[in-house]
């Protein structure tokens, strides 16, 4: 571990997650444009990638470091969850590192500063010409405040507010931290919301290439259900899946002085789940439908394990909290020749 890392590894997780952010923000300031890690290349969702190694969404909530993390190698960064209007997320303390596990558990509640403000910093990004190739997701979430059954509105006004930044756009339903979040995951609810989703996605593009659809799920479904969840990406001809998000189970970390603390668990402990996960959906979806993989991906034998259980590409979060920048190239090289 380098210097860096042990330092902010020794501050409180969010002290040190702020700290690390705003050295990120001011890569902003750097001459020259930042450019992927090239690796095993290929296209996603139509558009060149030059490594399959992404960030995962949570990071980078209000897109402020977008230039400082590009330049960490990535090929492509999804920033968010974003939602309509700002909101402070769950009291503090929210996030707890289970190091022995190298695992996290957080509570966020989907603390950001609002699609708008998101809007002007993705602007300035795009205008600064400076980001070469890195590709940029958008999550976009519902307010906390936002009944299920309005819910809808919420993601449309996401997608208004950023589809001309976005490359694509995230439907996350899986978070475990906003209540009842996860019920759209499931039948009709599920149905009306990606429908709608997508009218709007086919009315914001007019005659011009739609902003492709992802829809992030947890990892907490059993088999019916992935059955169910994939039936409906494929009618509501979404072009994509994230799996997964952190889970609710605690069995890997029972006894950790922090493994009963409230929210979702990420990292080392979701590896296996994940895996399983993807695999699931890769036998429902047709081979046209982008499945990302991301939870608990740490080292190079994990990225090579995801992307042969059937993912097109990788997310990192946790491991990128404990082992720092130098993963990213880790995890290029070892996947350049899966
Ligand atoms: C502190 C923290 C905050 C997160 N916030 C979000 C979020 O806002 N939106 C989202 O879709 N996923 C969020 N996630 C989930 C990650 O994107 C990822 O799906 C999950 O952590 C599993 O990957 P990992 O094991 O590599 O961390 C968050 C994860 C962590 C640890």
């Amino acid at each position: 571990m380098n210097p860096i890392q042990s330092f902010l590894l020794a501050l409180p997780p969010e002290t040190a997650h702020n700290l690390a952010m705003s050295v990120l923000s001011s890569a902003r300031y750097l001459p020259g444009k930042a450019t992927p890690l090239v690796g095993k290349q290929s296209t996603f969702l139509g558009k060149p990638l030059l490594n399959p190694i992404g960030l995962a969404a949570g990071l980078d909530k209000n897109a402020e470091a977008v230039l400082g993390l590009a330049r960490c190698g990535f090929g492509f960064v999804e920033v968010g969850t974003v939602t309509p209007l700002a909101q402070p997320g769950n009291p503090k303390p929210r996030m707890f590192r289970l190091p022995e596990h190298q695992a996290l558990i957080n509570r966020m509640g989907f603390n950001n500063h609002g699609m708008h403000a998101m809007a002007r910093r993705l602007n300035d990004v795009r205008a600064s010409g400076r980001l070469n190739g890195t590709m940029l997701g958008v999550n976009l979430g519902k307010n906390k405040d936002t009944p299920n059954g309005e819910a809808v509105s919420d993601y449309v006004k996401g997608m208004d507010c950023l589809h001309t930044h976005a490359d694509y756009f995230t439907i996350n339903l899986s978070s475990p931290n906003t209540p009842g979040l996860r019920a759209l995951q499931h039948g009709d609810a599920l149905r009306t919301l990606l429908s709608r989703v997508k009218e709007r996605q086919l009315t914001l593009a007019g005659s011009s290439v739609p902003v492709p659809l992802m829809l992030k799920v947890a990892p907490d479904l059993d088999e019916a259900e992935v059955g169910q969840i994939a039936e409906q990406v494929v009618a509501c001809e979404f072009d994509g899946l994230i799996a997964t998000n952190t889970t609710l189970s605690r069995d890997a970390v029972a006894g950790h002085i922090h493994g009963s603390e409230q929210g979702g668990l990420s990292g080392t402990p979701l590896t296996e789940r994940s895996l399983e996960v993807v695999r699931q959906f890769r036998r429902e979806l047709p081979e046209g439908v982008a499945v990302v993989g991301v939870g608990g991906i740490s080292c190079g034998q994990d990225a090579r394990a995801m992307l042969e259980s059937g993912a097109h590409v990788l997310q990192i979060y946790t491991s990128f909290i404990y082992k720092g920048a130098n993963l990213v190239q880790k995890l290029v090289d070892s996947t350049s020749e899966v």
